[in-house]
């Protein structure tokens, strides 16, 4: 437990008990996190009733670093339920003791040093008595406390259970969503745990042909290309700036020579006709992209470039916020694409939907 910076703590670790796990993710994608759950974890036990949205709690008796794997949730943590009327007491040397524990066996996932600082979320965490706290933690652990702690410790009341309060701590440096192959940042980039739902959807396969309109900084193509390879995979935008973050992108993630990322407008590409399996379209909306009266015009004509580019059988996978006009946009070309679903999420209070589209 101790660090560099750290004075020798006189406290010795005691076993831990009501410890359990949660995870955070975008509301609206519980279905594909339960998913990954039951299929990445190892020794899943029960996942306590869903109560509030975005968030699930639950037992789980395997190797934490499993949850490391997790690609549809924003972060996960490890928490600790202590019985204790107020926060104060978890400075009591018992459960003082047992938090070094729990944050150890955070620090303990990771290289040594990839953890330099902390912070506490917590209400009233700037009170006196979670001064005391970050200064014992400070001490025994030599971690620093910052806004932009790399260590994220939260308190609050139980969301699902019990009485007390529950310490959670997130079991990586930064959240498990901020991908290590994102070194371009792009306004408008798409959620990358989104992204990884949306090639989920396509139902992969090694053999596809994918194209991605509006392709941005590349974030859909990587995940689909993480989780499977692909036979060939384009992505268009039109922004050359975009592309080159995607570029620059692609080449983080190992898949240089993998992706063609061509210039071009989604509306009329110069693609070849009927060649591609999925179509993947992050189109532009809201505030930082593009406008509704613009989009009056795209999203027909990008439907209708789609439907040219596609094999017939081929998989659509469109996200937008403007959910009303692409409902009425997909009805209009009922005659080339059939909806085979909706995925509707929630995100910075923007109401978004995946819809699933078919090439007839
Ligand atoms: C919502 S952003 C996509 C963000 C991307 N998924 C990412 O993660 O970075 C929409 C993209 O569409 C592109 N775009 C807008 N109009 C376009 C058009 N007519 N043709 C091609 N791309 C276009 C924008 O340059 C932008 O990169």
């Amino acid at each position: 437990m101790k660090r560099e910076r750290s004075k020798p703590s006189k406290l010795k670790p005691a076993p831990i008990q009501n410890v359990f796990y949660e995870v955070e993710f975008v509301p609206g994608l519980e279905p594909f996190v339960l998913e990954e759950l039951h299929e990445k974890l190892v020794n899943l036990e029960e996942i306590y009733p869903y109560v509030k949205s975005g968030n699930f709690q639950f037992n789980f008796y395997g190797d934490p670093r499993q949850l490391l794997k997790l690609r549809s949730v924003g972060s996960a943590f490890v928490v600790k339920l202590f019985e204790v009327p107020r926060p104060l007491a978890l400075l009591g040397h018992q459960n003082f003791s047992q938090l070094l524990t729990l944050i150890e066996s955070v620090l303990s996932l990771h290289p040594e040093g990839s953890f330099k600082t902390f912070r506490i979320s917590a209400a009233g965490s700037d009170s006196p008595v979670f001064r005391r706290i970050y200064k014992e933690l400070e001490l025994s652990t030599g971690l620093i406390p910052s806004q932009d702690g790399d260590l994220f410790l939260r308190v609050r009341k139980p969301i699902v259970r019990g009485d007390g309060f529950e310490v959670s701590i997130r079991l990586t440096p930064r959240p498990l969503s901020v991908r290590p192959w994102r070194v371009c940042d792009f306004p408008g980039a798409i959620n990358s745990t989104v992204a990884y739902v949306m090639a989920r959807l396509s139902e992969p396969s090694a053999g596809d042909v994918i194209v991605n309109l509006g392709c941005g900084s590349g974030t859909i193509l990587i995940e689909r290309l993480e989780m499977l390879p692909a036979k060939a995979v384009v992505g268009v935008d039109i922004d050359p700036e975009a592309l080159a973050c995607a570029r620059r992108n692609v080449y983080a993630a190992g898949l240089t020579g993998k992706v063609d990322l061509l210039r071009g407008d989604m509306r009329s590409t110069g693609l070849n006709s009927g060649f591609a399996d999925v179509i993947y379209a992050d189109l532009p909306f809201g505030h930082i992209l593009g406008s509704h009266a613009d989009n009056i015009h795209l999203y027909p004509d990008t439907l209708k470039e789609s439907a040219r580019i596609a094999r017939e059988g081929a998989r659509g996978i469109f996200i937008t916020s403007e959910i009303r006009l692409m409902r009425k946009v997909i009805d209009l070309c009922k005659h080339l694409w059939r909806q085979e679903g909706e995925v509707r999420l929630e995100m910075d209070k923007l109401r978004l939907m995946i819809f699933v589209l078919s090439r007839l």
